[in-house]
């Protein structure tokens, strides 16, 4: 459920007209609804039944800081997957034992910089990468939790680029043999204590079974840890929910955490969940105009580098004009300026428009504004925070200085 809605025939994010956004920011420009925010990560915790659990939101789906905040004030903890984000999270006063840092490939700063925060855990994703840990933790003479991300061999997740829990895929660990030899070794390590056994199978997971497979899998191997003798605090089972693009039915994170919570519920660790789309998805959209028509296409002044999503992985997103329509009578392919022909926002969508509106691109919160880039030489877009009857510019939109800031020209 999210607070984008027609009230006398325009449309609105919580208590404010778009359109006003539109006039006063300029487009294209990202909108994000701080109550729906809110809602999601109020679902999420409320859908326990067992207490002591941890949500972790993912923060590659959406990083502004503002969002950040006030995520952290509604009693999230974070996933990160670089030392950018971590350093995100530690900037806004998140608590470092609520952050779980994943990533195939952390380089030395990085983990050293998650050890001296003291964060929850690294979700370790090779044994070469828990060797570099150890190494690093015995020279700051500490001893450091980690977690062993391990592939399930679950098949799943809305495109090809997006699936990362089968065997064989870069990410976790894909052999049980090897989980449980990386355990031994923590296990007789002085420097590192496995505190967690992770995963995460992919994203925009429409298919519950897939999550109560990944729960068996998890139970099964977290007891032949035990056996070992660590004493695990957490079980990941990572994020991926999928949302709603084009009015689709999807599972609600109620619906997931009950199966998760039926499949462990004779397990004693806590459940941790790192979920990103489904809580910044449709929190946001982006406000572009149309600019020019020809023949079919509505040509817009949002592009792939503002919206990568549709042109990386064919990804529908619904747009809707600002005002209600009773009828729609027009389809249009709706395209950007850029210049490839993959700079396509939507193909053959129904909509009434015309030069000089606004259009709102939805399902955008996630994936979105973190995907943008300078692409064609084009400043980023605005990032817009709306609070009930007030909106908040979060993020300027970016300048010509912007664009060239740390381009060094030798004829200077
Ligand atoms: N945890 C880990 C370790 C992840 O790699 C991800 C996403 C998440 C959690 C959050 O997944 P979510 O709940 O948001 O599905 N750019 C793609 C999605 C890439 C997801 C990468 N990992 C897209 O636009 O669809």
């Amino acid at each position: 459920m999210d607070f984008f809605a027609y009230k006398n025939n325009k449309l609105y994010c919580e208590d404010v007209d778009l359109q006003d956004i539109a006039m006063e920011c300029g487009t294209p420009c990202y909108v994000y609804s701080k109550k729906t925010l809110e809602r999601h990560v109020e679902v999420y915790k409320n859908a326990f039944k067992t207490k002591n659990n941890l949500i972790c939101f993912s923060v590659k789906s959406l990083s502004n800081i503002s969002i950040l905040e006030l995520i952290n004030k509604n009693g999230c903890g974070f996933d990160v997957v670089s030392g950018g984000e971590l350093k995100r999270t530690l900037y806004i006063g998140a608590d470092p034992k609520k952050i779980i840092f994943s990533g195939v490939g952390k380089s030395y700063d990085e983990i050293l910089l998650g050890i001296q925060e003291g964060i929850l855990s690294f979700n370790v994703e090779s044994e070469a990468e828990v060797y570099r840990i150890e190494e690093i933790a015995s020279l700051q003479n500490k001893i450091v939790d980690v977690a062993i991300r391990f592939n399930p061999e679950v098949d799943s997740g809305g495109h090809e680029y997006i699936k990362t829990g089968r065997k064989g895929d870069k990410f976790g660990i894909s052999s049980d043999d090897s989980v449980l030899k990386i355990a031994n070794y923590i296990y007789e390590s002085k420097n590192l204590n496995l505190v967690g056994l992770a995963c995460h199978i992919g994203s925009q997971i429409m298919d519950l079974e897939s999550y109560r497979l990944t729960a068996k899998n998890i139970k099964e191997l977290s007891i032949k840890i035990k056996e070992i003798g660590n004493k695990l605090d957490f079980l990941d089972l990572g994020g991926g929910l999928g949302i709603p693009y084009e009015n689709d039915k999807t599972p609600s994170p109620q619906d997931l955490i009950s199966i998760i919570e039926a499949e462990l519920m004779d397990v004693e660790q806590r459940i941790v969940l790192e979920p990103g789309r489904s809580i910044s998805g449709n929190a946001g959209v982006l406000l572009t105009k149309v600019e020019y028509i020809k023949d079919n296409f509505l040509i817009a002044d949002a592009a792939m580098n503002d919206l990568l999503r549709p042109a990386l992985y064919k990804a529908k997103h619904d747009v809707w004009s600002l005002t209600e329509s009773k009828a729609i009578d027009q389809v249009w392919t709706i395209v950007g300026p850029v210049c490839e022909s993959a700079d396509v926002i939507a193909k053959d969508h129904p909509i009434n428009a015309d030069v000089g509106d606004i259009l709102a691109i939805k399902t955008a919160g996630a994936y979105g504004f973190v995907m943008s880039s300078n692409y064609n030489s084009r400043v980023r877009p605005a990032e817009i925070l709306v609070d009930g009857q007030t909106f908040n510019i979060v993020r300027s939109r970016e300048s010509f200085d912007d664009l060239i800031k740390n381009e060094i020209n030798l004829n200077d």
